[in-house]
């Protein structure tokens, strides 16, 4: 199949991506209570790496192409594929965004959240509440015959109207026994462009909003990728599927999974 092409999944396949997604989101939650002042980026990697491992998944960040850990975590000025490091040890006043991506019967469950450390200054609060609402408006946007532009314009228009930056760099992505596939979803973009959604294909939404300029730099390691200002950045990302009805989120703990309607 060539890359571009976007492929529309089964009930059945969308049935094995939510129990990934679901995965994925107690992942999360299983990590948060170790998100503290004085633990290291590398012993939050060491924990899902385990927990991963002992709910029958595999991690598949390790050794996509050649990255060395098993999650990302991104710290303040950092805007994505931060690696876990023992000497880096969260301080109070930190934001961390953890990325995960277990790979459960062959499907891939992609999602992050940014979490505080301790208290956050007023700006960081604030930047981490908007790009949350930054993605569920994304989220929002999605319907059967909407378009992919769609998705970017509600993003762009909320971060910008508080302030702040969409990235570029980085876009959402199809996900399904492939990490990262067609189509390509940007988090800013003109309303009623782009390709048309359609019942099946399933997503990431995964804005990230900078405090200061969108503009970002890659680190020497070919991963780190950071704001060219070291002002913050903060993001949160979802794995969706387009419904008949509207959009579901595959991303979330079975007790929080609702079905959203267009
Ligand atoms: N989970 C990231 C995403 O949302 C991708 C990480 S790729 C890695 O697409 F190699 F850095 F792990
Ligand atoms: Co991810
Ligand atoms: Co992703």
């Amino acid at each position: 199949m060539a890359p571009e092409t976007i492929v529309l999944l089964s009930s059945r396949e969308i049935a094995k991506m939510r129990q990934a997604g679901r995965l994925a989101a107690k992942l999360l939650d299983h990590l948060k209570p170790m998100v503290k002042p004085g633990v290291s980026t590398q012993e939050l990697n060491d924990e899902a790496e385990k927990w991963t491992k002992a709910h029958g998944a595999i991690s598949a960040p390790l050794g996509y192409h050649d990255f060395p850990k098993s999650i990302c975590t991104s710290v303040n000025e950092v805007v994505c594929h931060g690696i876990p490091n023992p000497k880096q040890i969260l301080r109070e006043g930190d934001i961390i965004n953890i990325d995960v991506t277990p790979i459960l019967e062959g499907y891939h469950g992609d999602t992050s959240k940014t979490f505080f450390v301790g208290t956050p200054s007023p700006t960081a609060k604030k930047l981490v509440e908007v790009t949350y609402e930054c993605m569920m408006r994304g989220i929002a946007a999605v319907k059967p015959g909407g378009r992919i532009g769609d998705i970017g314009a509600a993003i762009q228009e909320y971060a910008e109207g508080n302030g702040f930056s969409v990235v570029r760099d980085f876009v959402g992505h199809g996900v399904n026994r492939i990490f990262h596939t067609a189509p390509q979803i940007p988090h800013y973009g003109t309303r009623g462009k782009g390709k048309r959604l359609r019942p099946g294909m399933v997503f990431t939404i995964e804005p990230m909003i900078n405090e200061g300029t969108w503009e970002v730099e890659i680190l020497a390691d070919k991963w780190t990728a950071l704001t060219k200002d070291r002002k913050l950045s903060a993001q949160f990302e979802h794995t969706v599927a387009v419904t008949t009805e509207g959009v579901e989120i595959l991303t979330l703990p079975e007790e929080e999974a609702q079905i959203k309607s267009a």
